[in-house]
């Protein structure tokens, strides 16, 4: 497996950084240490074209290769969840109540590796654009890093991606040519009726019984209005009314998400969640209001893109650990915005067994960031051969 032997040398430094991201984490928009912990690093590995501060705490830092050309974008997320950590490491978060539950430190350090070993060769034309996002997990950074006119201000070409997938054979890369992660919508449903005594409930207007049958209904979108061929995924995960046995109340909430790839599906499940809504609501007598939050669109690979990555990825981890027909996943990510902005890849790396994604004992595995940083840095030396 040719990891690239200098970023194997410091193996023991990318999971020294990894650690203390892993031990300071931040949420959302709000990783103004963590920039201040990637700046520090760039600078030590002689990168000085640094700009922060895109959307809040983003940050694109620039490394000039050897002549004219293209310049190529390699993204990391940085943020946190907002989880109670359970690994009992050594290294286990310092702020209580936040936790790298997704990797994203080790994301962070990968590309760290990669820059300093870019940084340090520079066998490439062009230039290599390091892309640290925060809010990934939340407020789509992504979407606001190209909003502020990231593609244009730096000149980016294309943009790859790498997630690392405990449960995955440790080291295999898996992708796919064209939809690889849903879009992820959520619904919310506001209903008001009348409270009122439970021993009387012919004076009240209960919201209870439409909220029941607006949840069973929205289950018939995906079995009766959609066919089945075409990923769908409706899930009520919230149903919210009342307070004590003996009243009745006078509103109910219902919550969940949807997850798509295809825009015209998307448009079915917004107007079929809207007529039940308002159908229900009228056989029962209440009001009822749907709240459609649009969120991140379908994460889509380009297939050029998506070719070339999974070449680079060959040549790293070797051509039997490569698997380029990966499903669709049915979670979403919003490097998605960035995949809208130009042409790209998105992949998977196994980490082998181990605690799921979000889960609170899940631990970044150290052993897979000098791969990730490896097939990183090949993507700019291939792409822009010096
Ligand atoms: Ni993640």
């Amino acid at each position: 497996m040719p990891v690239i032997n200098s970023i194997a040398a410091y193996a023991d430094d990318m999971t020294a950084w990894r650690r203390h991201l892993h031990a300071h984490p931040e949420l959302g928009f709000d990783c103004h240490n963590t920039a201040a912990f990637i700046t520090a690093r760039l600078r030590e590995f002689g990168i000085t074209d640094i700009h922060d501060g895109i959307a809040t705490t983003g940050i694109v830092a620039m490394i000039e290769g050897d002549g004219d050309g293209p310049t190529i974008g390699l993204r990391a997320d940085m943020d946190a969840l907002p989880i109670v950590e359970q690994t009992g490491a050594a290294h286990a978060s310092t702020n209580e109540g936040k936790m790298h539950a997704c990797g994203h430190d080790g994301h962070t350090t990968m590309l760290l590796g990669a820059a300093r070993y870019l940084a340090e060769t520079r066998n490439f034309k062009g230039r290599v654009a390091l892309i640290f996002q925060p809010a990934e997990e939340s407020a789509g950074g992504a979407g606001v890093m190209v909003e502020e006119g990231m593609m244009e201000r730096f000149g980016i070409d294309r943009v790859f991606a790498l997630h690392n997938v405990p449960g995955l054979p440790l080291g295999h890369v898996f992708t796919a040519p064209g939809p690889i992660m849903a879009a992820v919508d959520t619904f919310e449903v506001h209903i008001e009726g009348q409270g009122g005594h439970g021993a009387y409930p012919q004076d009240t207007i209960d919201p209870i019984p439409p909220a029941l049958s607006i949840a069973q209904a929205f289950q018939t979108i995906v079995s009766r209005n959609h066919a089945s061929s075409n990923d769908l995924v409706v899930s009520v995960t919230q149903i919210h009314a009342g307070t004590v046995d003996n009243v009745i109340p006078s509103t109910a909430f219902l919550n969940g998400t949807i997850r798509t790839f295809d825009p015209e599906v998307q448009d079915m499940v917004r107007r079929r969640m809207g007529e039940i809504v308002a159908g229900q609501a009228a056989s029962f007598g209440v009001t009822a209001r749907l709240d459609y939050i649009t969120g991140y669109p379908a994460t889509v690979n380009e297939p050029g893109q998506t070719a070339f990555a999974a070449d680079v990825a060959r040549d790293v981890v070797g051509a039997e650990r490569v698997d380029t027909e990966a499903g669709r996943q049915m979670g979403a990510e919003d490097f998605a915005y960035m995949l809208q902005a130009r042409p790209g890849a998105y992949m998977f790396l196994g980490a082998g067994e181990g605690a799921g994604l979000h889960h609170p004992a899940f631990d970044f595995n150290d052993e897979i960031a000098p791969i990730g940083a490896s097939i990183l840095a090949r993507l700019a030396e291939h792409a822009q051969p010096a």
